[in-house]
Formats: structure tokens, sequence, C-alpha cells
């Protein structure tokens, strides 16, 4: 099958650099947000990245040009009939990814692949919000998108082998590498990263070392580019306790719980980078 338009739903931080990423890769990308402020700043982001990557010699004008012309912003779902593979990244909530599957699933062509782009959520569950489970399935980029090489992809239990291989050569021509990975609660990555996170979360609450402490542990001591504080604000603090609580429930195993601290900066609007403040402040 041959992907020529993409679709890419939700313009934040992962929609945006998955969008820019497909565009630089030659696909047309419709990228999509019900949020026009979002979508603007999604686009913005993107420009100013093509930009950096010019004045550092990565890229010349002229690839910049026609990077933005492949792209094509939208606040409208019914583009999606247009598109051959539709790639989801909104916010790390079953409800809000299985209505958004189900409206897919009515609007597209029928040999569309519906793929997501979640941390942790089961592909099985998204996939049994449409009537072609066999075309859908994960698509798990790592965040920033245009720098980090994994594309871990996630069968669910009906994913059929041709989306598979479809979606692991189109990986390769994204110039990333595809991991197989199976439908498990936080598949590879996230069951191992974010129990970590978690970890480091109690060491602040339990009063053990400050945030900047316990992060320099991490990276001189364990050689991590980044400590695991920095890191959870740079996910979203939100994502983060979403992806615990999909564990949490997902392996029924108290190891899994939520730091208290997590959820008491989710619920008073700290998520990190994105809203100024987390672990840390930001301008
Ligand atoms: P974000 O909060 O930066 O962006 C989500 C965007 O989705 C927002 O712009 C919002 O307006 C939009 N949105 C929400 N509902 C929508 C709908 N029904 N239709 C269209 N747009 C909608 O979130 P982020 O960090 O980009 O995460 C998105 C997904 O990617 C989540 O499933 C998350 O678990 C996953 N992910 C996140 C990573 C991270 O480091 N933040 C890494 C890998 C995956």
């Amino acid at each position: 099958m041959t992907i020529k338009n993409v679709m890419v739903i939700g313009a934040g931080q992962m929609g945006s650099g998955i969008a820019q990423v497909f565009a630089q890769s030659g696909f047309h990308v419709y990228l999509n947000d019900r949020d026009d402020k979002a979508l603007a700043k999604g686009i913005n982001t993107i420009e100013k990245l093509l930009t950096r990557a010019v004045d550092k010699g990565r890229l010349t004008e002229e690839g910049k040009a026609e990077t933005l012309n492949r792209l094509t912003p939208s606040t409208n779902l019914e583009d999606a009939k247009l598109c051959d593979l539709v790639i989801e990244a909104v916010v790390e909530n079953m409800d809000v990814k299985t209505s958004v599957f189900k409206q897919l699933d009515t609007i597209t062509p029928k040999h569309a692949i519906l793929a997501s782009n979640t941390s942790s959520l089961p592909i099985t569950e998204i996939a049994s919000a449409t009537n072609r489970p066999e075309q859908v399935i994960g698509m798990h980029f790592m965040n920033p998108v245009p720098v980090m090489k994994l594309v871990e992809i996630i069968r669910g239990l009906q994913t059929s082998d041709e989306t598979y291989q479809t979606i692991e050569d189109m990986t390769h021509q994204l110039q990333k590498t595809p991991v197989e990975v199976n439908d498990f609660p936080g598949f590879v990555s996230n069951r191992i990263l974010m129990p970590m996170i978690n970890e480091a979360i109690y060491t602040l609450y339990e009063g053990v070392a400050s945030p900047k402490d316990i992060d320099t542990v991490m990276k001189l001591g364990m050689n991590h580019p980044m400590g695991p504080l920095q890191l959870a604000d740079f996910i979203g603090l939100d994502t983060c306790l979403y992806i615990m609580e999909v564990l949490h429930e997902g392996f029924a195993d108290s190891k899994y719980r939520p730091c208290p601290l997590l959820r008491k900066y989710v619920k008073a609007g700290w998520l990190g980078k994105k809203s100024g403040r987390g672990f840390y402040q930001y301008d």
C-alpha cells in the first residue's frame, strides 16, 4: 500500500513534531487540532525548528519552503477523507481517543490505516472502537520527535501483518528505527521509564533531596542525558500521571501507584514545561 496523504491529529508537542517529520520526508500532511490557538502554536513551532535547521546548515531555504508547502493546517476532521494514514496524538485519555477513532472510522477511506501515538493505552481497546481493527496500530514516537530515532510500533491483538509491514516500511522512510512491541500497558519504553520517574518524585516527596540534586545524581551518576524530574517536566506531568494510572490499573500492582505529589502538581495545573511550571520554572 502506498501512503501519500497523512493526517496528524493534535498539534501539541508530539503532533507538531510528527507532522514536521512526515512533511520533511515528502508526505503531504494535514495537521489537525480542534483548538485554533493550539494549531497556530504547532505550526509556529515547526517553522521555528525549520528556521533553526537552516541557520545550522542542516536544511536549505528551499527545503524549508517545500516542507512548509506540504503542511496544511486543519480544524476539520472531515479532511481525513483524503488521507491514507491518520496518526492520532491527542491527550492521553481513552474516552477522547476512542471518540476520535470512531469518527475517523466513518470519515477515512476504507484502505486507510489509523495509528495512535499513545504512550501507554491499549491499542486493542482503541481498535475496538472501529470496524477495521486489523488496520489500527500504535506508532509511539519519542519526544522531541525530529531528534529521536526510535518509533515503538505496537501490534494490537487484531492488527494485520500487512498493516504492520506498511508502517514498519514507512518508519524507515522517515529515517527512524522501528521496534516491534506487543500490546501491554506502557509497552516497553514507558513500562521501564515511568516507574523510574515516579520513584524520583517519591524521592522528592519524602524529602530525600531537592529536584536539582535528584537530577544531578541521575545525570552524573548514571550518565543519563537529563534527570528524571526535568524529563517529567518535558514530557508533561499530566501525561506522566495518565501513564502511571494505566500501569497501575493494567497490572493491578501497587508498585505502579502514582506518587501523591505528582497528582497534586497536576491538580494545581503545574504540568511542566508546557504550562511554565513543574518541578522547575520556565519562562
Ligand atoms: P499536548 O497536550 O501537547 O497536545 C495535545 C493536543 O491535542 C492539544 O493541542 C489539544 O488541543 C489537542 N486535542 C485534544 N483533543 C483533541 C481532539 N478531539 N481533536 C483534535 N485535537 C485535540 O500533548 P502531547 O504531549 O503532544 O501528547 C499527545 C499524545 O502523545 C498523548 O497520547 C501522549 O501520551 C503521547 N506521547 C507524549 C509524549 C511526550 O513526551 N509528551 C511522548 C510520546 C507520546
